[in-house]
C-alpha cells in the first residue's frame, strides 16, 4: 500500500475533538490574564532574522541550530518566530509603548517554531501562551507574573506542579561569575562532555543543562551564581521570595536553573508537571532588563513567561470530545429537506447548534447520525407537514407544532 501524504515531522494536526480541549484552555487563559489587566497582543509569525539573533542571543541553541530561516523574494532574511518575547519587545519599541502607563502588560497565544528533535511534548511547531510586563523593575511584577502562571496551570488542573526559582543576577555579576565558572570548567575539562567543553568560553552556564553523567558530576560541585548574588540583585530576589511566600506559592530554589535564552537577568523560574516525562517543563520565564534597550528601544525592564499549550494538554490528559449538537433536524422524506434546512437555520440564529443531514440518509439513517453526534434532541419533519420531537437520551417522542419548534426547545 502506498503511503498517503503526512504532516511534516514534528508537526501535528488539531482535529475537532482536540480543538474543543484547546478552546477550553484558551478561554481559561484569557479569563485569568484579562482579569489581571493584561491585554492581548498578536505579532507576526515571522520577523527579520536579526531580531532573534540580537534578542535571543547568537550562542543559544535556538539561534545556532533551531531556527527556520528563509529568504523572501527580495533576499531579506526572515525567520519563523521561535519564541515571543523578542517580538513583543520589538512591538513595545515600534509602537512607543514606553509612553503608556508602565508596566505595559501583554499576553499572547499562538504557534512557534523550533527545529528540535521531536518527541512527546516536543514539536517543531508548537503553541505557547505567553505574558510580558514591560517597563518596571519592581519585584512585584516578577511575583505577579509567577503567581499568574501558577494560577493558570493550577486552575486548569495540571497535576503535580512544582516551581523552581533562581536568579541570574545582573550582567556584571554574571560576567564575573562566568569567568569563575569557566575557570572551574577548564580545571575539570577531562570529565566534561565534548559539546560542553567546546562551549566553555561562549556559554559556560549552559553546562548546567547537560544530561551527560560526567558533566553532571562536575556541575554538582561547581560554584553557584545564587551564592554570588549581592546588593540590589540580592534584595530584589529576597523581595520576590517574600511576595511568593505571602501569596502562598511554594517553590524550590534551583541554583542551576539556566534557561535556553540569553536575555535573562535576575529572576528566572520554571514550572514542571509530574506526569510529563522527559519534557517536564510546562512553562517558564524570567526577567530581561536589558532586552528592550538591546533591541534599540529605551531602557525598559521587563519580565514574562511562556507555557506550552501541548504540554498543558498532555499533563491534563485532556483529549477533548466531539463537539455536541443541541438539535438534529431530520427529514422524513426528501420533500422535507428544504424545511429541515430552513428550520436548522432558524434554530442556529437563535443560538442553538443544529445539524441537518447532507448525505441523503433515510430517516432511520438520520436518527442513527443524530445519536452518533450526541444530539440532545431530534426534530423529525414529517411528510404530512407535522413534526415530532424526540429526546435522544430517554427516547421519548411526542408531536409538536412545527411552527413552534424553537419556542418548544428554548422553553
Ligand atoms: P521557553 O522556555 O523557551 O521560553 O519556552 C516556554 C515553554 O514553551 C516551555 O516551558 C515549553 O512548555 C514550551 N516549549 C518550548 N519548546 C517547545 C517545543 N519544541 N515543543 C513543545 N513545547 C515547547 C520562552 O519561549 C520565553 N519566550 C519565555 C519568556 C517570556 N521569558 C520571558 N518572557
Amino acid at each position: 500500500m502506498s503511503e498517503g501524504p503526512q504532516a511534516p515531522r514534528g508537526t501535528f494536526d488539531v482535529l475537532p475533538r482536540q480543538a474543543v480541549a484547546r478552546a477550553r484552555v484558551r478561554a481559561a487563559t484569557a479569563a485569568v490574564l484579562q482579569r489581571a489587566g493584561y491585554g492581548e497582543i498578536e505579532t507576526p509569525i515571522y520577523e527579520d532574522t536579526d531580531l532573534f539573533a540580537r534578542g535571543v542571543g547568537e550562542s543559544t541553541d535556538i539561534v545556532e541550530k533551531e531556527m527556520f530561516t528563509f529568504e523572501d523574494q527580495s533576499g531579506r532574511s526572515l525567520t519563523l518566530r521561535p519564541e515571543g518575547t523578542a517580538s513583543v519587545c520589538r512591538a513595545y519599541v515600534e509602537h512607543g509603548m514606553h509612553k503608556l502607563a508602565q508596566p505595559v502588560r501583554l499576553w499572547y497565544w499562538g504557534p512557534y517554531f523550533r527545529y528540535e528533535a521531536p518527541q512527546a511534548g516536543r514539536y517543531r511547531q508548537f503553541n505557547q501562551v505567553g505574558l510580558e510586563a514591560i517597563g518596571s523593575d519592581s519585584p512585584l511584577v516578577d511575583a505577579e507574573a509567577i503567581i499568574l502562571l501558577h494560577e493558570l496551570i493550577a486552575g486548569l488542573g495540571v497535576p503535580g506542579i512544582e516551581l523552581k526559582l533562581g536568579s541570574l543576577a545582573s550582567p556584571q555579576t554574571r560576567s564575573a561569575y562566568r569567568e569563575e565558572l569557566a575557570a572551574y570548567l577548564q580545571e575539570n575539562e577531562a570529565d566534561l562532555a565534548p559539546e560542553v567543553r567546546s562551549r566553555i568560553d561562549a556559554n559556560p552556564l549552559r553546562a548546567f543543562d547537560s544530561k551527560d553523567d560526567g558533566t553532571r558530576r562536575v556541575m554538582a560541585a561547581a560554584p553557584k551564581l545564587l551564592d554570588r548574588l549581592e546588593g540590589e540583585d540580592a534584595e530584589h530576589f529576597a523581595e520576590v521570595r517574600t511576595l511568593l511566600d505571602a501569596a502562598g506559592v511554594e517553590y524550590e530554589l534551583d541554583p542551576s536553573l539556566v534557561r535556553g535564552l540569553d536575555y535573562y537577568t535576575r529572576t528566572v523560574f520554571a514550572f514542571t508537571a509530574a506526569n510529563l516525562g522527559a519534557q517536564s517543563e510546562v512553562g517558564g520565564g524570567g526577567r530581561y532588563d536589558g532586552l528592550v534597550e538591546q533591541l534599540g528601544g529605551p531602557a525598559a525592564a521587563g519580565v514574562g513567561w511562556a507555557a506550552g499549550i501541548e504540554r498543558i494538554l498532555l499533563a491534563l490528559g485532556d483529549e477533548g470530545e466531539e463537539p455536541r449538537r443541541d438539535v438534529f433536524v431530520a427529514a422524513a422524506g426528501d420533500g422535507q429537506r428544504h424545511r429541515a434546512l430552513a428550520l436548522a437555520g432558524e434554530l442556529r440564529r437563535a443560538g442553538l447548534s443544529a445539524e441537518v443531514d447532507l448525505a441523503g440518509r433515510s430517516l432511520k439513517g438520520q436518527m442513527k447520525q443524530a445519536d452518533r453526534i450526541g444530539a440532545r434532541h431530534a426534530v423529525i419533519l414529517e411528510e404530512d407537514g407535522g413534526a415530532q420531537l424526540k429526546e435522544m437520551e430517554s427516547g421519548e417522542q411526542r408531536d409538536i407544532d412545527p411552527a413552534a419548534v424553537l419556542a418548544d426547545l428554548t422553553d
